[in-house]
C-alpha cells in the first residue's frame, strides 16, 4: 500500500477520535461532577493520544493530518442512552481499526493500531457497564436552557478554546521546531483545562455548552503559525478581559480572569518563540 493511501486510512480513524473525544466530553460535562463523568472524561483523554499518535503518523508518511470531525452519535434523552451511543461509536472504530491493520502492511503502523484497537475493546466494555450503572444511579442530564449575555460569553469562550486547540495541535504536528512543538502541545493541554473550566461554568449555571469551533489557521511555516497564534492569543486575551468586568458572579469574574492570565502568558511564549525563530 502507498503512503497517500495509508495516510488516508489514518485519517479517517483520526476524524473518528476527534468525533468519539467531542462526543464523550459533551456527555461528561453535561452529568457535572461525578465518577461516571470522570471515567468518560479519562476515556475522552485516552482518545486524544490516540488522535495525537495518528497525526504524528501522517506526519511521519508527509500527509497532513485532517481536521474533520467524524459522525458524532449526540441523540437520545437519558444517560443511558448516551451510553448506548457512546457502545456504538466504540463498536464502529473498532471495525475500523480490524479494517485498517488487515488492509496496511506496514508492521509499525499496524503495532500502532493494535495498540489503539486494544483501547477501543476495553472503552466497549466500560460503556456497557455505564448503560446498566446509569439506569441503575439515575444519572441526569444537568443542562438546562438558559439563555443570556452570560451563557453567550462562556459559548464564545469554547468557541474559541476549541479552535485553539486544533490549531496548536495542528501546528504542533507540522512545525520540524522541536522546542516550538513542545510548546503547542502544552498550550493546547492548557487549551483543554479552559475548555473543560467553561464547559462546567455553563452546565452549572444552566446552560448547555455547543461545542463548534471555527477556522482553524492552517500555515505551514513556523514564523507564520507563531504570527496568527499570538494574533489570537491578544484577541482573546482582551475579550477575556471585557468578559470578565461585565460579570456580577464573582466566581465567574475569577476565572475568566484567571483564563485571561494564560492567554497572556501564551501570548509572550509564542512572541520568544517567533524572535528566536526569525533571528
Ligand atoms: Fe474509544
Ligand atoms: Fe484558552
Ligand atoms: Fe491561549
Amino acid at each position: 500500500m502507498d503512503k497517500e493511501k495509508i495516510v488516508e486510512l489514518l485519517n479517517q480513524d483520526l476524524e473518528g477520535e476527534h468525533a468519539a473525544i467531542i462526543q464523550y466530553l459533551t456527555h461528561a460535562y453535561a452529568m457535572g461532577e461525578g465518577e461516571m463523568a470522570c471515567e468518560i472524561e479519562a476515556i475522552a483523554r485516552e482518545e486524544m493520544r490516540h488522535l495525537d499518535w495518528l497525526a504524528e503518523t501522517t506526519v511521519e508518511l508527509d500527509g497532513a493530518p485532517s481536521l474533520k470531525r467524524g459522525e458524532m452519535r449526540m441523540g437520545g434523552e437519558a444517560v443511558a442512552e448516551w451510553m448506548g451511543n457512546n457502545v456504538l461509536q466504540e463498536e464502529d472504530g473498532i471495525n475500523q481499526y480490524k479494517e485498517h491493520i488487515k488492509a496496511i502492511d506496514n508492521p509499525k503502523i499496524k503495532r500502532l493500531l493494535k495498540r489503539i484497537l486494544s483501547d477501543e475493546e476495553s472503552h466497549h466494555a466500560d460503556f456497557q457497564h455505564f448503560v446498566d450503572k446509569a439506569k441503575k444511579e439515575g444519572a441526569k442530564d444537568l443542562r438546562g436552557s438558559r439563555r443570556d449575555e452570560v451563557t453567550q460569553i462562556l459559548d464564545w469562550g469554547i468557541e474559541h478554546e476549541y479552535t485553539v486547540i486544533l490549531q496548536y495541535l495542528l501546528h504542533s504536528y507540522l512545525t520540524p521546531n522541536d522546542e516550538v512543538k513542545e510548546e503547542m502541545q502544552d498550550q493546547a493541554i492548557n487549551e483543554m483545562q479552559h475548555i473543560g473550566w467553561l464547559a462546567e461554568e455553563m452546565v452549572g449555571g444552566g446552560g448547555n455548552p455547543r461545542i463548534e469551533h471555527t477556522k482553524v489557521d492552517r500555515s505551514t511555516k513556523t514564523a507564520d503559525m507563531l504570527r496568527a497564534d499570538i494574533k489570537v492569543e491578544k484577541e482573546v486575551a482582551e475579550a477575556y478581559d471585557r468578559a470578565a468586568k461585565k460579570m456580577k458572579d464573582p466566581d465567574l469574574k475569577k476565572l475568566l480572569l484567571r483564563i485571561r492570565d494564560h492567554e497572556i502568558y501564551h501570548t509572550e511564549v509564542f512572541t520568544d518563540l517567533l524572535r528566536e525563530e526569525t533571528d
